[in-house]
């Protein structure tokens, strides 16, 4: 056997023990497993860009004002249901300062993570309209959302999205639409996996469709202004996040911690509803749910039963990261910047050394360097590559799972690799395209 970066007996080994089969199919914890088991057999690090994770320190305004809350003692006590009223408030202002957006704080509300404002909001979505039993999704997507279908037991359907870019987005989205089972349209922007950025004039389609078949969108912003060819960090100027909410009334939107203020261990998000939503009646979901009033289903009815609401002192501590960045006294941007670096010297390497970049282009502009990327290498397919790459001590997942048409290529999330590991990824990006020339 070739001597490789990493043993390849462990591998081989670890990879037998697992019995995964290909691993073009596994999950990202999946991955996540294997790729621990080789680390410790081998005692050797990984550039590990299989999970989504934070790679920053989260940000201590958050940190200081939830031990504060905690001192307090506000652990005694179960919060409102619907989010406490400062984050209510500042959720609302921060919507209105860097989406240029109205919303009223009643419909800012307080969720376990986007994971479970997403859920809520799903589970209300598939039950509006007892015709419109579908959702759709445009992909490439997080695939834990299709597992909470599968959960709930609802339909979905999805399509990706990289050849319907454009006015050609419009005939696509009216295909689906015009079978009248669609409830609701999910995509997050950026995008995970892929980054694609939907431009203004796709989400004026998505909009005047939405309004126009009368189906709710679900607009997913866990990478909220982390398109960093644009600066939106500025309360209250243009440019601001972009939005399906100039165009339509008919959205709700989910706004996590998790990214944005590397605060994922703290499972807090708000989920927004647009006011004309938030106070609509709906008969099914009364039917359904006992309340037709959607936000008020939402939250007496899918929260309640989920998890009584978010944890209190968490709550604080996003009301008090919103505060700031609300003031301008802390931008939030900047502080995720690091990502996009990471991600414009990782990709020049991997392209350097025979890899493709899959979704390379929002229409005709260079896709946004940010948390993730896609790599294809040819000749491989998803499943060989994610194999192969283990035995040069890199790991990645495959887009198959997320729904994308391009099943051969993997997702690189660049969070957990900081600058001092790059001369360790050419090393063996360089030994990986000397050792599988391309034919
Ligand atoms: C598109 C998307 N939505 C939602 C989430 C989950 O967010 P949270 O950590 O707030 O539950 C993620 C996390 O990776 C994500 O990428």
């Amino acid at each position: 056997m070739k001597s490789t970066p990493i043993n390849g007996e462990v591998v081989k080994k670890i990879l037998a023990q697992m019995n995964l089969g290909d691993l073009g199919a596994a999950t990202i914890r999946e991955v996540v497993k294997v790729v621990d088991l080789i680390e410790e057999a081998s005692g050797e690090k990984f550039i590990r860009m299989e999970m989504g994770v934070p790679g920053l320190d989260p940000v201590s305004i958050g940190v200081e004002a939830e031990i504060a809350a905690l001192k307090r003692g506000v652990a005694r006590d179960y919060p409102s249901i619907e989010g406490v009223k400062e984050l209510k408030e500042e959720a609302s202002r921060f919507v209105k300062n860097f989406m240029n957006i109205d919303v009223d704080p009643l419909g800012c509300i307080a969720t376990v993570g986007s994971m479970q404002g997403g859920y809520a909001v799903f589970l209300a979505a598939s039950h509006l309209d007892p015709k419109k039993d579908t959702a759709l999704f445009i992909d490439p997507g997080f695939p834990v959302q299709k597992q909470q279908y599968q959960m709930m037991g609802r339909k979905y359907t999805s399509f990706d999205v990289y050849e319907f870019r454009g006015n050609k987005l419009r005939d696509k989205l009216e295909s689906f639409l015009k079978e009248g089972n669609i409830n609701s349209i999910i995509y997050s922007n950026p995008n995970n996996p892929s980054w694609v950025c939907l431009t203004s004039e796709e989400l004026q389609i998505i909009g005047e469709l939405a309004t126009k078949y009368d189906v709710l969108v679900v607009e997913d912003l866990a990478y909220f202004g982390m398109d960093f060819r644009e600066d939106y960090s500025v309360p209250g100027k243009a440019p601001y996040q972009p939005s399906v909410a100039n165009y339509t009334d008919n959205w709700v939107m989910l706004i996590s911690s998790s990214k944005v203020f590397s605060y994922a261990g703290q499972r807090m998000a708000v989920l927004v509803i647009s006011d004309k939503i938030y106070k609509r009646d709906y008969p099914h979901l009364k039917e359904r749910f006992g309340v037709g009033v959607f936000g008020t289903a939402i939250v007496y009815r899918l929260l309640y039963s989920l998890s009584s609401g978010a944890s209190h002192s968490a709550q604080y501590a996003l009301a008090a990261m919103f505060k700031a960045a609300n003031k301008g006294e802390y931008n939030f941007v900047s502080g995720v910047k690091e990502y996009g670096k990471r991600a414009q010297i990782m990709k020049k390497l991997f392209v350097e050394n025979g890899f493709t970049i899959i979704y390379d282009k929002d229409m005709e502009q260079p896709l946004a360097d940010g948390f993730y990327f896609t790599i294809g290498y040819p000749g491989l397919k998803g499943g060989e590559l994610i194999e192969k790459l283990l035995y040069y001590g890199i790991s990645a997942i495959s887009l198959k799972s997320t729904g994308s048409a391009y099943v051969d290529g993997l997702r690189a999330c660049v969070s957990q690799v900081n600058l001092s590991m790059i001369p360790m990824l050419e090393e063996r990006l360089k030994a990986f395209n000397a050792e599988n020339p391309i034919k």
